[in-house]
C-alpha cells in the first residue's frame, strides 16, 4: 500500500532508523474513529529506544511529519494521529487496485515456504455431518488465504478410515446387515447398523469385544474384514467427493489414516530406540511431563489414532518439508494434538515449533452437541440442498428473467453456509439455525454477493473504461470506501496470522455496508464529468469484495 507505505518510510526518516521499516510499516494502525486521523502510529515502544516519554517522542515526530498524502498531523498523548489528503490518497489507493486486480492486497509473508493444512477429514461409513463442515470451510478459507500471504499450501484430507470402530461397524454388519439394503443406500444404512451397535453394546458388553477382535483381524490383513472395509470406504468417498464438489473445494492429498498402516511399526520401532517408548499394563506409552501418557499401542497390540497422526506427520515433513503445518479439527481434541506434538518434540524434531492445532467450537443443535452415535444429526448434503431451493426461491421472487439462474442459486445457498460459519469467530460455538443462515440481508454471505452483484450492474450501465480519472473524485462519501481499501492487506494479514477467516468476513461485509452508503448518497450516474471516476472507485470495491469473497471459498456472480 503505497499511501502508508510513504507515511512509514517518512516516519523511519525521522526515528534515523533506529527501528526496522517492516515494523514501522506494522505498527501503524487504523483508528476506529474519524477524529483520531486516518493513520495513526503509536509510541509506547519507542521510549525505551529513545530514553524519553513516548507523550514528548510522540509530539515531537508530529512536529516534523509532512509528505506527499500528509493533510496535517495531531500528536495525541502517546499516538502520532495523521490526517491524509483524501484526494491523492484516493487516486493512489484506486490506482494500486485497478494495477494489481486480484492480486491487490497480497502479503509478502511467506516467501514460497510450504504449510501443509490438515482439514474436513470425514469418516468413512458416517454420514458428512454438519460437524465436519467447520473443518472443511475454515481449512479451505485458511488455505487460500495463505496462499495470498506467498506460502505454497498443500490441502490433506486426513481420511478417517481406520480405527476400533470399523471392528464395530463389520461386526454390526455381520450379524444384522443386509447387502441390498447397504447397496441401496450405502451411508444411511452403515449409519443405522452404527447406530444399532451402540445401542446393544450397551447391554451387551460382549458386542465391545467382538468390535475389537473384527478392528484386530482388519489390522491383521483378514480377507472378509478386508473386503467389507474396503467396500464401506468406497461408497463413503463417492458421498464426499460429491459433496466437496458442490462446496467448490479440493485437495492435493487424500491419504487416509490406513495409508499409514504400513509406516507406523517404523515410528514404534523409532520411539523403542529413543528410549521413550514405556509399558504400562502391556500397552505401550509415551509419558508426557505435564500431559497424559500418549498411548502408543493397545495391550492386545492395535494401533490408535495417535500413532497414525505420529506415523502422518513424520511422512509429511519428510514428502513436503513443510514450515508449518495445520490441523483444522475440534476444540474435543485438543488434548490429542497436544500429545501428539509433545510426542514429537520429545523424539527431537525441531520442525514440531511449525504445528498448529487450528481449533474450533461446535455447531450446536438446540444448544446442544450433534452426535452420530444417538442419530442427531443433521446432514450437510440435505442442509445443502434446501440452501440452494431458497436461494432459487428468492431469485424467482425479485428477479425472475435471470440468466443462468440455476448456477446463480448454487453460488448463493451454499455461499451463505460457507459465510455463516466463516463470520463466527472459529473458538465460538454456532447454533444451527438454517433461517439464521439463509437470511439474505444483514451479515450474510447472499448481501455481499448482492452488493458486488451492484458493482458490477453500475459498472455495466456507466459503460465503466480503465482511466487515469480517479483523481477527480470529489466525493467525501467515497472516503470510508478508501480507508476500507487501505485496510485491506493488513486485515488479510491478520486473519493469517490468528489463522481466523472471520476477519475477511467482517471486511467484506464492512466495505459492503459502506459502498451501499456511498451508493445510497450519491447519485454515480449523474451528468457530471465524474462519472468515471467514480466507476472507477466501484470498480475498485467490485474486485475486493470478490477476491475477499474468494479468500473465504464463495463465488462472486455478476448479476444477482
Ligand atoms: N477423522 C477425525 C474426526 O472426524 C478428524 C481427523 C483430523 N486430522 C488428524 N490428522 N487427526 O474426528
Amino acid at each position: 500500500m503505497k499511501v502508508k507505505d510513504d507515511v512509514a518510510q517518512l516516519i523511519d526518516k525521522k526515528l534515523e532508523g533506529k527501528l526496522e521499516r517492516r515494523k514501522i510499516n506494522m505498527m501503524i494502525e487504523e483508528p476506529k474513529h474519524d477524529h483520531m486521523g486516518d493513520l495513526a502510529f503509536p509510541c509506547f515502544e519507542l521510549a525505551k529506544l529513545f530514553r524519553k516519554s513516548p507523550v514528548i517522542i510522540a509530539s515531537e515526530l508530529a512536529n516534523k511529519l509532512s509528505a506527499a498524502y500528509i493533510e496535517k498531523v495531531e500528536p495525541v498523548g502517546a499516538y502520532v494521529n495523521i490526517f491524509l489528503k483524501r484526494k491523492e490518497a484516493t487516486a493512489q489507493v484506486i490506482s494500486e487496485v485497478i494495477e494489481f486486480k486480484d492480486r491487490f492486497g497480497d502479503v509478502e509473508l511467506g516467501q514460497g515456504d510450504t504449510i501443509t493444512l490438515d482439514f474436513s477429514s470425514p469418516n468413512i461409513a458416517k454420514p458428512f455431518s454438519m460437524g465436519h463442515l467447520r473443518s472443511t470451510v475454515i481449512g479451505y478459507s485458511l488455505s487460500l488465504i495463505a496462499e495470498k500471504c506467498g506460502y505454497k499450501t498443500v490441502k490433506i484430507n486426513h481420511i478417517g478410515d481406520w480405527g476400533t470402530q470399523f471392528g464395530k461397524l463389520i461386526t454390526a454388519y455381520r450379524l444384522w446387515g443386509n447387502e441390498t439394503e447397504v447397496k441401496q443406500e450405502p451411508i444411511k444404512e452403515l449409519l443405522k447398523l452404527y447406530i444399532m451397535f451402540h445401542e446393544k453394546a450397551e447391554d451387551d458388553p460382549d458386542l465391545n469385544d467382538q468390535g475389537r477382535e473384527w478392528f484386530k483381524k482388519l489390522e491383521e490383513g483378514n480377507e472378509e474384514a478386508h473386503a467389507l472395509w474396503e467396500w464401506f470406504r468406497e461408497e463413503s468417498l463417492k458421498e464426499f467427493s460429491e459433496i466437496y464438489r458442490k462446496l467448490g473445494i479440493t485437495f492435493d492429498s487424500e491419504h487416509g489414516e490406513a495409508f499409514y498402516n504400513d509406516k507406523m511399526e517404523q515410528v514404534v520401532d523409532l520411539l523403542q530406540n529413543q528410549g521413550i517408548l514405556n509399558e504400562s499394563e502391556g500397552a505401550h506409552v509415551v509419558p508426557l511431563e505435564g500431559l497424559p501418557p500418549c498411548l502408543i499401542k493397545k495391550q492386545d497390540g492395535s494401533t490408535l489414532y495417535a500413532t497414525r497422526d505420529l506415523a502422518a506427520a513424520i511422512y509429511r515433513q519428510k514428502t513436503y518439508g513443510f514450515t508449518k503445518s495445520l490441523y483444522v479439527v475440534g476444540n474435543e481434541q485438543s488434548l490429542h494434538f497436544q500429545q501428539l506434538f509433545a510426542v514429537l518434540s520429545e523424539m527431537g524434531y525441531s520442525w514440531t515449533e511449525g504445528m498448529a492445532h487450528v481449533s474450533f467450537g461446535m455447531i450446536l443443535k438446540e444448544g446442544k452437541k450433534m452426535s452420530t452415535r444417538k442419530g442427531k444429526i443433521v446432514l450437510l448434503d440435505e442442509v445443502l440442498k434446501e440452501a440452494v431451493s431458497l436461494a432459487m426461491k428468492n431469485i424467482n421472487e425479485k428477479n425472475p428473467s435471470l440468466e443462468e439462474k440455476e448456477e446463480v442459486a448454487r453460488q448463493v445457498g451454499i455461499g451463505a453456509i460457507i459465510f455463516h460459519d466463516l463470520k463466527h469467530h472459529r473458538l465460538n460455538d454456532i447454533e444451527f439455525s438454517l433461517e439464521d443462515m439463509l437470511r439474505f440481508e444483514g451479515e450474510t454471505g447472499p448481501y455481499v454477493q448482492y452488493t458486488h452483484a451492484r458493482a458490477s450492474t453500475l459498472l455495466l450501465k456507466g459503460q465503466f473504461v480503465i482511466t487515469n480519472s480517479s483523481g477527480m473524485i470529489e466525493d467525501d462519501q467515497a472516503w470510508p470506501i478508501v480507508k476500507q481499501l487501505m485496510a485491506f492487506s493488513d486485515v488479510i494479514k491478520r486473519s493469517f496470522e490468528t489463522y481466523d477467516p472471520s476477519q475477511i468476513a467482517k471486511y467484506v461485509v464492512e466495505l459492503s455496508r459502506v459502498f451501499n452508503q456511498f451508493y445510497g448518497s450519491v447519485r454515480v450516474l449523474d451528468d457530471s464529468e465524474y462519472i468515471q471516476a467514480r466507476l472507477s472507485l466501484v470498480y475498485s470495491v467490485k474486485i475486493v469484495l470478490k477476491e475477499g469473497l474468494r479468500l473465504l471459498g464463495l463465488k462472486a456472480p455478476e448479476k444477482m
